[in-house]
């Protein structure tokens, strides 16, 4: 096969982390004999600093002529000044926005070479196999209006959370789709008990769950689902969700794997190409000094093998990869116990390739 990549590296320990997310992908190239040609563009704070825009029109239009994106992170406290106009964020949501990304998929998975990283019990978190599916175009993020007045009583700000019955009904059919592929149950989450928007989002989760008699559907409170997420999180299988409920409940979640350095994500609209970046942020306290745990971001890689390029064989071979690094007790400084030694993200890379 001959693919586009197109890489993004972003801010913070996204440029470390995207190399190594690179390299596996070369190595599978030179394996399964794939001409995988990259390309890589300015998006985020880095974007903005060369370009005053965070995601500049070169950059979506070399994503559009893409088969598939592997993104690092964007953002940091160099662009994080509240009442700036321009922020690295915009760039991201911009690019989820423009591409048609309105489901985000972040699995999670708890290896048993990790189920002691967890800050859980271990027992609490063997055999943890689930995946949030989390609405990425709609609700609070992009609703309108959105901003901030100042009013004879005082300054006041406003978001809006809004969706329409179209937006559910594909974001939750993507969920039922995937539920058939794996254990077969959805839980739709929303706080119907209190919002309008969770309310239709739960009438219309129920409407699609008919057209999946196979598979099972149960509706969960946003609140209870952050708490059974600690006390249950093994009997999850597929989370179907709004946008800011599915980014708070997928921080929440990779604790169970022990680092958010572990999470990958995809996300997918109709047709190509993906996005495919790990969940953790840029984490600027940690960048440039080659400890940041690059697995995530090469676990991307494997999403976007499978579900941007439709390899899925060789998406299982570095999935697999990764599985012996850790089994061999590889550890990077997020995941290492005390006085274990810490692999750094470049050597990472390299143990994840020659795994391969
Ligand atoms: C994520 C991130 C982003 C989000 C930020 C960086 C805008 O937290 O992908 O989860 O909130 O969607
Ligand atoms: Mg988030």
């Amino acid at each position: 096969m001959d693919a586009r990549i197109t890489l993004l590296p972003g801010d913070g320990i996204g440029p470390e982390v995207v190399a190594e997310g690179r390299k596996v992908l070369e190595a599978v190239a030179g394996r399964f004999g794939h001409k995988f040609t990259f390309s890589e563009a300015l998006m985020g704070g880095i974007a903005i600093d060369q370009t005053g825009n965070p995601l500049p029109p070169e950059t979506l239009a070399a994503c559009r002529s893409s088969d598939a994106v592997l993104l690092g992170a964007v953002g940091g406290p160099k662009w994080s000044d509240p009442r700036a106009d321009v922020r690295p964020e915009q760039g991201l949501l911009g690019l989820r926005k423009e591409l048609g990304l309105f489901a985000n998929l972040r699995p999670v998975t708890v290896l048993p070479a990790l189920a002691m990283a967890s800050p859980l019990r271990p027992e609490s978190v063997a055999g943890v196999d689930l995946v949030i599916v989390r609405e990425l175009t709609g609700g609070l993020y992009f609703g309108q209006p959105q901003g901030r007045e100042v009013t004879p009583q005082g300054r006041s700000a406003v978001d809006t959370l809004r969706y329409s019955e179209g937006e559910i009904e594909r974001l939750m059919r993507v969920a039922f789709d995937l539920a058939r592929l794996r254990r077969k149950k959805v839980t739709s989450v929303d706080k119907a008990n209190v919002m309008a928007s969770s309310r239709l989002w739960r009438e219309v989760a129920h409407e699609v769950a008919r057209d999946y008699p196979d598979v099972a559907c149960e509706d969960l409170l946003v609140d209870a689902c952050a708490m059974y997420l600690i006390r249950r999180p093994a009997d999850f299988d597929v989370i179907a969700t709004e946008n800011m409920f599915g980014d708070i409940l997928s921080d929440e979640a990779s604790m169970l794997t022990g680092s958010l350095g572990m999470l990958p994500s995809a996300s997918l609209g109709r047709g190509r190409p993906g996005v495919f970046e790990p969940i953790h942020g840029s984490a600027p306290d940690i960048a440039g000094r080659g400890i940041a745990n690059p697995l995530a971001t090469i676990l991307s890689a494997a999403m976007l093998l499978r579900s941007g390029l439709g390899l899925a064989e060789e998406a299982a071979a570095v999935e697999r990869a990764v599985e012996k690094v850790l089994a061999a007790g590889h550890r990077t400084a997020d995941l290492a116990m005390p006085g274990q030694p810490k692999a750094g993200t470049a050597e990472m890379g390299d143990l994840v390739v020659a795994a391969l």
